[in-house]
């Protein structure tokens, strides 16, 4: 057993201020508490994916991460009830005349619970099969009562169309799912951004895990199909836009382009205006995510500014055998490009200085990736 290596960490009156807080000793992090006049020590780094303890919060004697609410014992770094497989290190503090000491030899071990990893975690590899496309609507609606949708009905006719040429279609209507809204785990650190997205990992309920199964693992293109709404897309489109965060941000942080060889194509419906407008947003962000577009990669229909007649609209959308006919061509587009696509097999697994990675990224390392021992 090591020799004890108590050090000085502060006046005991100061640091029983505050319930909880981080602090650096001989290089190492540390998540140092009070609570009922007793201090706590145990490695800043949480076993998850390293977040730091000590920004957190104390639940009762428990520790909980500040990234996704692990927890662990104050004193002795043992996971909360059900997780007592997964320590932090622990290390023995006492108070002599008025400082706080902290024995840094005498701490106790790491160890890891194995978790499975998620579904969506594994390798991306394309499955050997016929070509497949998938079709994600936005339009908001009530599923119980549904509407005619502009948008969604040109969205059917670009799935027939490939389906009956042998190719592999799945629809997904974004209403039909529930989920929840992007709760900016990025806004905490760029790590505690995952893929796959933490509250997919962390709630089983949340059915956006259908959106990325066939957007990174399934499908060889995609057609996102949106009414516009106040000159936007959907508000069903940003909430999902900013849940794929998660995937743009691998490329971000640690360079992995989980979208290869895969096609983006957009569909676009509105009863007044800003088609441009609408499609330029989407094409920006799926280019970010590292989609391919055809020549010409939208269809788009609105009747103009002045028009308020919304069932006139329908009806023309409805009716009209260029729309659904424009739709099926740009789905044959997108298909097209994608066999070409994996065919070649040129898209990159890494990039340097795509997108905002132009300037070389400046962040803090993840506590758990900066080398520190424990
Ligand atoms: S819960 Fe701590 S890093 Fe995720």
């Amino acid at each position: 057993m090591a020799e004890p290596n108590w050090t000085d960490v502060g006046a005991a009156d100061d640091l029983a201020q505050s319930p909880l807080r981080r602090m650096t000793v001989n290089g190492r992090e540390l998540a140092l508490s009070y609570k009922d006049g007793a201090f706590g020590v145990v490695s800043n780094a949480c076993n998850h994916v390293g977040g730091p303890l000590g920004d957190g919060h104390l639940d009762g004697d428990y520790v909980t991460c500040p990234w996704h609410s692990w927890k662990f014992h104050r004193c002795t770094g043992i996971g909360e009830p059900g997780f007592e497989e997964d320590t932090v290190p622990a290390y023995p503090v006492k108070v002599e005349s008025g400082r706080v000491l902290v024995d840094m030899a005498s701490g106790t071990r790491r160890k890891r619970k194995p978790h499975a990893p998620h579904p969506l975690a594994r390798k991306i590899e394309r499955a050997p099969g016929p070509i497949r496309l998938a079709g994600i609507s936005t339009s908001p609606m009530d599923e119980k009562n549904p509407r005619f949708s502009g948008s969604d009905h040109l969205l059917d006719h670009a799935l027939k169309t490939c389906g009956a040429h042998g190719v592999e279609t799945r629809l997904i209507r974004l209403s039909a799912l529930s989920f929840r809204s992007c709760e900016g785990y990025y806004s905490k650190s760029a790590h505690a951004c995952t893929w796959p997205c933490s509250i997919t990992q962390m709630d089983p309920q949340d059915e956006l895990d259908r959106v990325y199964e066939a957007l990174v693992h399934w499908a060889d293109a995609v057609i996102v199909a949106t009414p516009i709404r106040w000159g936007a897309a959907s508000s069903l489109y940003f909430k999902m836009a900013e849940r794929l965060n998660c995937v743009q941000n691998a490329i971000t942080i640690r360079n992995q382009v989980l979208i290869r060889n895969k096609v983006a194509g957009f569909i676009i419906v509105g009863g007044q205006d800003n088609i441009q407008g609408v499609a330029g947003q989407m094409l920006g962000f799926f280019a970010e995510l590292g989609f391919i577009f055809p020549q010409f990669p939208f269809v788009a229909h609105s009747r103009g500014w002045s028009r308020e007649d919304m069932e006139r609209n329908v009806e023309i959308v409805r009716d009209s055998e260029d729309l659904a006919e424009g739709a099926g061509e740009l789905a044959r587009r997108c298909i097209d490009l994608a066999k070409h696509l994996i065919a070649q097999d040129e898209a990159p697994s890494a990039i340097e200085r795509g997108g905002r990675k132009a300037h070389a990224l400046e962040m803090e390392k993840s506590p758990s990736t900066a080398g520190q021992p424990d």
